[in-house]
C-alpha cells in the first residue's frame, strides 16, 4: 500500500481519495476551501454522488484518509501525488491553468523525487509545461499523466471498474507503477504524456459529438414522421457503433464537454488547425437549447402571463450540478422573454428569476406548459391526472422521452417528444 496525497477534493479527487483510502492506501488530501474541510474531516460529503459518502466516512474511521489545508502538509509523506484541480475555460475557450500552475510552483520546493500525477483534463502538452516548470525549479520529481474518465452520478462506480486506464510519462517504470497503484482489472494504455492528455479530450469531443448525432437525427425524424427510438436502436446494435451516448435530448452540458470541446477547438487553432465537425457540434448544441425554448414559446403565444413547469435543472440526472445545464439554460431563456417558471428538481437548484417548487406536481400549478428537461426517473412516477388537474394548458414537452406516452394521453395531456410524432 502506498502513501498518496490528492490535491483538490472536487468530484475527481474526493472519488480518487475515498477509493484509494477503501483501498487500503493511506491519502492525505489538500483543499483549499477551509469549510470544505471542515466538513470533509466531520464526514460530510459536498458531493451528491453515490457512495462517495459512505467511504468518506469509512476512510476517516479506519485512519486511512486525512484532509487539510495545506497543500505542503499534504504531500510530506507521500510518495505519489495526484493533482485534481479545476482547469475552467478562459474567456476564449482556452482551459485555464492559472490553479493548476500556481499549485505546482507552491509544491516544487517540497517534491523532491515523489512522482507527480496530472490527473486534472489538461491541454495536451501541460505535462510538458509542468515538468519544465519543476526543472526551472531544480525539482527532479517526474510527471505523468494519468486522465480520468470518471462520470457524475456514477463517479465512484466507475473509478473503481473503469473501462480502461490511461498513463502517460516518460519513465516506462513510474508508468507502470501509476498503472498497478489500485489494481484495477482493466486495459492500460501506457503511451507518451502528450497522447495520454489527448485521449481525454478525444473521448469527450467524440462523445459530444455523437450526441449532437443523435440529436440531428431526432430533428430529421421529426420532419420525415419517423421515429428516434427505433432509429438509434438499430444504430446501436451495429456493434461498430454501440448503443450509448446515443439518447437525444436538450443538448449536453455539465462541467466537462462543453469545457473540453472548446478547450480542444482552442488547442487545434493554437497550432492552425480548424476543426470544423467539433465546432459544428458546440454550435448546434447552443442552437438547440435556443431552438427549445422557442418552441415552448411558440405554444404560449396567445396566452397572457405564461406559465411553465420545468422538470429537472441538473445537466443530467443523479447529480446536483447545473453546470452549463440545458435544463437550466432553456428555463432562463424562458424567464428571460416574460414566462414564470415554477421549476423542480429532486437536488439541484436555481436562483431567481426561475421559482423553486417542494415537487413535481407542484411545480405544474397553473402551468400552461410541461417541460421535462432533466431524465430523473422520479418523473416517471408522478401522477399524471394530478398533473392534468394542476394545469391551466395540457401540452407536455418531453425533452429526454422520458414519460410513458400511454399515460400522458390517458390523463388528457398532449404529449411532444423529441425526434418522435406527437400524440
Ligand atoms: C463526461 C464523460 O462521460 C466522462 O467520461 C468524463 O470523465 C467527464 O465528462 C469529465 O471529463 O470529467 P459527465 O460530464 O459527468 O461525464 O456527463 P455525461 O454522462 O458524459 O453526460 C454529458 C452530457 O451529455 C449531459 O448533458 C447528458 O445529458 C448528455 N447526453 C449524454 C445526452 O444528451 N445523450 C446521451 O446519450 C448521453
Amino acid at each position: 500500500m502506498a502513501e498518496i496525497a490528492v490535491i483538490g477534493a472536487g468530484y475527481v479527487g474526493l472519488t480518487l481519495a475515498v477509493g484509494a483510502a477503501n483501498m487500503g492506501h493511506d491519502v492525505t488530501v489538500g483543499e483549499a476551501d477551509a469549510d470544505r474541510v471542515a466538513d470533509l474531516r466531520k464526514g460530510r460529503c459536498p458531493l451528491f454522488e453515490a457512495g462517495v459518502g459512505d467511504l468518506l466516512r469509512e476512510g476517516l474511521a479506519s485512519g486511512h484518509l486525512t484532509f487539510t489545508t495545506s497543500n505542503t502538509d499534504a504531500v510530506t509523506a507521500a510518495e505519489f501525488v495526484f493533482l485534481s484541480l479545476p482547469t475552467p475555460s478562459a474567456a476564449d475557450g482556452s482551459a485555464d491553468l492559472s490553479t493548476l500552475m500556481t499549485v505546482v510552483d507552491e509544491l516544487a520546493p517540497h517534491l523532491g523525487k515523489r512522482v507527480l500525477v496530472l490527473k486534472s483534463t489538461v491541454p495536451v502538452g501541460t505535462n510538458r509545461d509542468v515538468t519544465e516548470r519543476l526543472r526551472a525549479t531544480g525539482c527532479p520529481a517526474p510527471v505523468i499523466s494519468n486522465p480520468e474518465f470518471l462520470r457524475e452520478g456514477t463517479a465512484l462506480a466507475d473509478f473503481m471498474s473503469p473501462d480502461h486506464v490511461v498513463v502517460g510519462g516518460d519513465d516506462p517504470e513510474i508508468v507502470a507503477q501509476i498503472a498497478d497503484l489500485f489494481n484495477l482489472d482493466c486495459p492500460v494504455t501506457a503511451t507518451d504524456p502528450m497522447s495520454a492528455e489527448l485521449v481525454k479530450y478525444a473521448t469527450n469531443a467524440y462523445l459530444a459529438t455523437r450526441v449532437m448525432m443523435a440529436n440531428s437525427f431526432a430533428d430529421l425524424c421529426e420532419v420525415l414522421g419517423a421515429d428516434i427510438v427505433a432509429v438509434t436502436t438499430g444504430l446501436g446494435r451495429d456493434h461498430r457503433i454501440g448503443p450509448h451516448f446515443l439518447q437525444p435530448g436538450p443538448g449536453f452540458g455539465g462541467s466537462c464537454f462543453p469545457k473540453d470541446a472548446r478547450a480542444l477547438l482552442d488547442l487545434g487553432a493554437s497550432h492552425g488547425l480548424d476543426f470544423p465537425i467539433l465546432a459544428a457540434a458546440v454550435e448546434v448544441n447552443a442552437a438547440r437549447q435556443e431552438r427549445m425554448a422557442d418552441q415552448v414559446m411558440a405554444a404560449v403565444d396567445s396566452v397572457d402571463n405564461p406559465v411553465v413547469a420545468l422538470w429537472g435543472l441538473a445537466f443530467k440526472a443523479g447529480t446536483d450540478d447545473t453546470r452549463e445545464s440545458p435544463a437550466l439554460r432553456i428555463g432562463e431563456m424562458l424567464a428571460e422573454r416574460g414566462v414564470t417558471v415554477q421549476a423542480y428538481d429532486p437536488e439541484a437548484t436555481a436562483a431567481d428569476p426561475i421559482e423553486i417548487c417542494e415537487s413535481a406536481v407542484a411545480a405544474t400549478d397553473g402551468a400552461d406548459v410541461l417541460v421535462v428537461a432533466t431524465e430523473w426517473p422520479e418523473f416517471t412516477e408522478v401522477d399524471m391526472v394530478e398533473v392534468a388537474t394542476a394545469m391551466r394548458g395540457d401540452l407536455v414537452v418531453d425533452l429526454r422521452n422520458l414519460l410513458d406516452t400511454e399515460q400522458i394521453r390517458a390523463a388528457g395531456l398532449h404529449l411532444r417528444g423529441v425526434g418522435k410524432p406527437s400524440s
